[in-house]
């Protein structure tokens, strides 16, 4: 039984203030795709990587790709993305092989992600038989707030999960709720757990935190300068 990854990276990045899509954008001299590719090649146990990118950037996702599938072997498919990210996903689940049967969907704006928290999800997903995604403690006070900004009331920080990627399910509870979707959902846990089937979280990581804002590229780079001790 194989495991795929789908590798999101289609997005515009517009709240990050660049010209460029978000995963061709540089984080200290190399892109975030090409960065959220390394996490990938990097597991142990990765038979068919799916990067859905931007319809006008197929041949530099390919050659992106293709060099850092060289090594790992396995197999590679690069698909145009749709208008949202769940649209990009679908089109990754279309050109899934027969064979897969733990799929892991990830998005390439979270650049950082270590190969390690990709390979916990994989041992998670083939342990439990359900989805799971890695999530990390509220250390904010959350507030439910009005469109005016009056505070309604407080959430009980401990009842919630910061969900990150990369998710993975069992290949049938993800295509299921694909086909089952009657709306747009940020995350594909979302969809899953809407269809009525289980997902558990297993523990994040800091660095898979999501390049979304200026602030988050700034972030990025001086973590990558810092040595890890
Ligand atoms: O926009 P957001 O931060 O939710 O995007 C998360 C991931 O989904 C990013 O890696 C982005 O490239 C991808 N995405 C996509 N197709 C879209 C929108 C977002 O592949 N239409």
């Amino acid at each position: 039984p194989l495991v795929a990854v789908i590798v999101v990276a289609a997005g515009s990045g517009t709240r990050l203030g660049h010209e460029l899509p978000k995963a061709f954008v540089p984080l200290s001299g190399r892109t975030l795709l090409e960065r959220s590719l390394d996490s990938v090649f990097g597991m142990r146990d990765a038979s068919q990587v799916i990067v859905v990118a931007p319809e006008d950037r197929l041949d530099e996702a390919r050659a992106i790709a293709t060099e850092r599938a060289g090594a790992a072997g396995g197999y590679l498919d690069v698909v145009p993305g749709g208008n949202s990210r769940q649209a990009s996903v679908e089109r990754g689940l279309a050109v899934l092989r027969p064979d897969v049967d733990t799929v892991l969907v990830h998005d390439a704006a979270r650049a950082l992600t270590p190969s390690t928290l990709c390979d916990a999800v994989v041992a998670a997903v083939r342990a439990s038989g359900a989805g799971v995604v890695p999530g990390l403690d509220l250390v904010d006070s959350i507030k439910r707030v009005d469109p005016r900004g009056t505070v309604l009331a407080g959430v009980d920080r401990r009842e919630l999960s910061a969900v990150q990627t990369p998710q993975g399910f069992p290949r049938r509870m993800l295509v299921a709720a694909f086909a089952a979707a009657t709306e747009e959902l940020t995350d594909d846990a979302a969809l899953v757990t809407a269809a009525g089937f289980p997902v558990s979280i297993i523990p994040g990581d800091p660095l898979a935190f999501k390049i979304t804002t200026p602030w988050d590229l700034r972030r990025a780079e001086l973590l990558l300068a810092t040595p890890a001790d």
